[in-house]
């Protein structure tokens, strides 16, 4: 193939951004583990408020730092619809869906997951700064998707030693 210096150096710079992005892709799933929030289950959906975790809806405390949110999604609600946690905790969410798909984004944040019915989903963060975080629907759901929100209130501790007892004892249910 006859080809011009030139374009045969921007044959190499593509094919080289090429390599260099595969080789990103492989290095942030292997060596830092990092994936798509996939489907860690599968549910019935019309049993879902009778299986656990989602027969417990709400907020778990699961280690010093670390909360669990129990959250179902039905047209056109979130359930529950707010949750406090505080600040400079790790949340995972588990959540799914009754009846149709729904999304399910903290604004601001990088959470985002698509809740399909028979799939449980679940993902984590971490609420460095108190304040409110809307949760939105960001999947089309029907005539009430505009409606679909909830909120996260991520709480500031009074005191470093105090910890986050005033929010919630290990194990209970906030709602
Ligand atoms: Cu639920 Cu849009």
């Amino acid at each position: 193939m006859k080809a011009h210096v030139y374009e045969k150096g921007m044959l190499a710079v593509g094919l080289g951004v090429l390599v260099a992005c595969a080789a990103a892709l492989v290095y942030a799933s292997v060596a830092l583990g990092l994936h798509l929030p996939g489907r860690t289950a599968q549910i019935v959906p019309q049993d879902v408020y009778r299986v656990p975790p989602f027969n417990q809806t709400g907020v778990r405390q699961t280690g010093p730092n670390a909360y669990e949110v129990v959250m179902v999604a039905q047209a056109w609600a979130f359930v529950p619809g707010e949750v406090r946690v505080p600040v400079g905790s790790d949340v995972t969410f588990t959540a799914t869906s009754v009846d149709i798909i729904h999304g399910l984004n903290v604004e601001g944040t990088r959470l985002n997951l698509m809740l399909i019915p028979g799939q449980v989903t679940r993902n984590s963060i971490r609420f460095n700064r108190p304040g409110e975080y809307l949760i939105i629907c960001h999947e089309y759901c029907g005539i009430g998707h505009h409606h679909m929100f909830g909120k996260v209130v991520v709480e500031p501790v009074a005191s470093a030693s105090a910890g986050s007892s005033a929010v919630t004892t290990p194990g209970s249910l906030v709602r």
